[in-house]
C-alpha cells in the first residue's frame, strides 16, 4: 500500500490544492491531507474551519482522509504510515523553501520522500494568501476557490471589509 501525506496551510484552500488532491489521489492508495501549522504565516481560518472545508471539497475522493496536526511534519508522517510527501509546485520561487524542507524532512525521517506535483496551469497564478486579499477587498473570488467553500469563504472575509 503507498500512502502520501498532502500538508498545507490551507488558509483557505483553493481550486489549486484541489487539483493536488486530485491527482495525488489518483497516484497513491492512500492520502492524507493534512492542515499543519506554518510557523512563517499568520492563519485567518481556525484548523476546524479549514479542516471541515477540505472534508467537503474531498468528499468525493474514496481514498483521501483529512486529518491535523500542530506537530512536526515528519513525526506525523511516520505516524500516519505515509512514506511520501506531495507538496505542488507553481514557480520557482516556490522551489528554494519546498527544496529545503524536503531535504530537511528526510533527514528527520529518511523513510520519507517527497514528490512534486507541478501545478495545473490554470492555478499557476493561485495562492490562499492572494485569494484572502482579493476577497478581502471585495474583489469577486468565485473562480478561485471550489464552489462548496465559496460560502464560508466569502462569509469569513466578509468580516473584515
Ligand atoms: O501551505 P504551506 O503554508 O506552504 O505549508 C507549509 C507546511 C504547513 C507544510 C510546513 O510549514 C510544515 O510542514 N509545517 C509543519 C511543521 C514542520 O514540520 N515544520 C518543519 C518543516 S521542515
Amino acid at each position: 500500500m503507498s500512502i502520501a501525506i498532502y500538508p498545507g496551510s490551507f488558509d483557505p484552500p483553493t481550486n489549486g490544492h484541489m487539483d493536488i488532491i486530485r491527482r495525488a489521489s489518483e497516484i497513491f492508495d492512500g492520502l492524507y491531507v493534512a492542515c499543519m501549522i506554518n510557523l512563517r504565516k499568520t492563519s485567518m481560518f481556525t484548523v476546524d474551519e479549514r479542516v471541515e472545508m477540505l472534508k467537503r471539497m474531498s468528499a468525493d475522493c474514496r481514498n483521501v482522509s483529512v486529518v491535523s496536526s500542530e506537530t512536526l511534519l515528519a513525526d506525523f508522517a511516520g505516524k500516519l504510515g505515509a512514506d511520501v510527501i506531495v507538496k505542488g509546485l507553481r514557480a520557482m520561487s516556490d522551489f528554494e523553501m519546498e527544496f529545503q524542507m524536503a531535504l530537511l524532512n528526510r533527514k528527520m525521517n529518511p523513510k520519507l520522500d517527497t514528490l512534486f506535483l507541478t501545478t495545473g496551469e490554470s492555478f499557476q497564478y493561485l495562492s490562499s494568501s492572494l485569494v484572502k486579499e482579493i476577497g478581502s477587498l471585495g474583489g469577486d473570488i468565485r473562480d478561485f476557490v471550489p464552489e462548496c467553500v465559496y460560502d464560508d469563504i466569502v462569509r469569513k472575509l466578509g468580516v473584515r471589509r
